[in-house]
């Protein structure tokens, strides 16, 4: 009976066993994942942008193939994630068509602009930093296809985050002038980043239910907490100062105290208003129309060779 099957579903989750494509789960659950998985997917794709602005304008070839190497990297996670959102029934033009029509969402944090190298190494230590704060605790979610692409990706995301806080250290201990860089690219990617992790648990829309379903082991307010706690220690090791007046330490609760997030800007940039919403869909959307041709000859050529075997 479907109580059975519910109750079965539920023992797995309460025993830490992977839920794997093959098993049956609940609709809502394969919804959520769908929804998760596809909208990280599209992360990593449109993330690829702001940081591909700076490949051809490093200062170094070093820098430059260091950035290759990164902006790489996650494009091969986006692919990672979209076959592992695949496995619950759902295709790849299905998900790309809802990011192109602007119904998936992708995170916030992607529609800022990076305006000079020093955002290079802002995105890589907070945007990253930020990615592994929430990706660590998702190769232990549920779904066995999600935690396993998460394991490969998290050993990438430490490279990433480190090539960025090293160009954070050494623009922070240069001259005057590249200090100051550092310092403008903390100062508009801090709060920013501190949004990538979602509203308020008490405004959190899915945060019970993907609790509940192990898809989530900690809350948003839990990780944008350690996030912080870590983040402002690094910053004032290479003698950086976080951008918020009411950061401050509280000896009795072990953790930072912080101030106001801007959750108006948050829904604003989520709703499709932020300062490069517009810019990052286009050239999605151009990708897709200017590569159409590469889909058609591979499916022409991948027909071919079907009928040629057949023969
Ligand atoms: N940007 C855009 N939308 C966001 C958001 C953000 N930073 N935070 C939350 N939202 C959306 C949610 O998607 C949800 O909308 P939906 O129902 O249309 O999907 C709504 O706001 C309510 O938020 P909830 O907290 O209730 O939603 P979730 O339980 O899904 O939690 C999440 C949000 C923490 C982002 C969770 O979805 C998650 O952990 N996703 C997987 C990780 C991920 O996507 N990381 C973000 C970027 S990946 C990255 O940084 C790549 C790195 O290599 C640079």
């Amino acid at each position: 009976t479907a109580q059975s099957f519910e109750q079965h579903f539920q023992d797995k989750l309460d025993n830490e066993v992977s839920i794997e494509p093959r098993d049956w789960m609940p609709d809502d659950y394969r919804k959520t994942l769908i929804r998760q998985i596809s909208q990280h997917a599209h992360s990593e794709i449109v993330g690829m942008l702001p940081e591909g602005n700076w490949i051809t304008r490093a200062p170094s070839l070093r820098r430059k193939a260091v950035l290759l190497a990164k902006v790489q990297d996650e494009g091969g996670h986006g692919l990672y994630l979209y076959s592992a959102a695949e496995t619950l029934g759902i295709t790849r033009d299905e998900m790309l068509g809802q990011l192109h029509s602007g119904k998936a969402k992708y995170s916030s944090i992607f529609n800022y602009p990076t305006l000079t190298w020093a955002d290079m190494g802002a995105v890589g230590w907070l945007v990253d930093g930020a990615a592994i704060m929430n990706q660590v605790p998702l190769c232990r979610t549920s779904y066995g296809p999600y935690a396993r692409a998460m394991v490969r990706v998290c050993k990438e995301e430490s490279f990433h985050q480190r090539q960025g806080f090293e160009i954070m250290m050494r623009l922070a201990e240069g001259s005057e002038t590249q200090k100051k860089m550092a310092q403008d690219a903390l100062n508009r990617w801090w709060w920013p980043s501190i949004m990538m992790f979602g509203p308020k648990d008490d405004d959190s829309a899915h945060s019970a239910q993907s609790m509940a379903w192990r898809i989530k082991r900690f809350s948003n307010d839990e990780l944008r907490q350690k996030f912080i706690d870590v983040t402002v220690e690094q910053a004032k090791l290479i003698g950086l100062t976080i951008p918020d007046p009411d950061l401050k330490w509280n000896e009795e609760k072990g953790h930072y105290d912080f101030g106001a997030i801007n959750w108006d800007e948050f829904w604003n940039v989520v709703k499709g208003n932020g300062p490069c919403n517009k810019e990052r869909l286009a050239a999605r959307q151009n990708a897709w129309n200017n590569g159409a041709w590469v889909r058609d000859a591979a499916l022409a050529y991948s027909e071919k060779r079907k009928e040629r075997a057949e023969k």
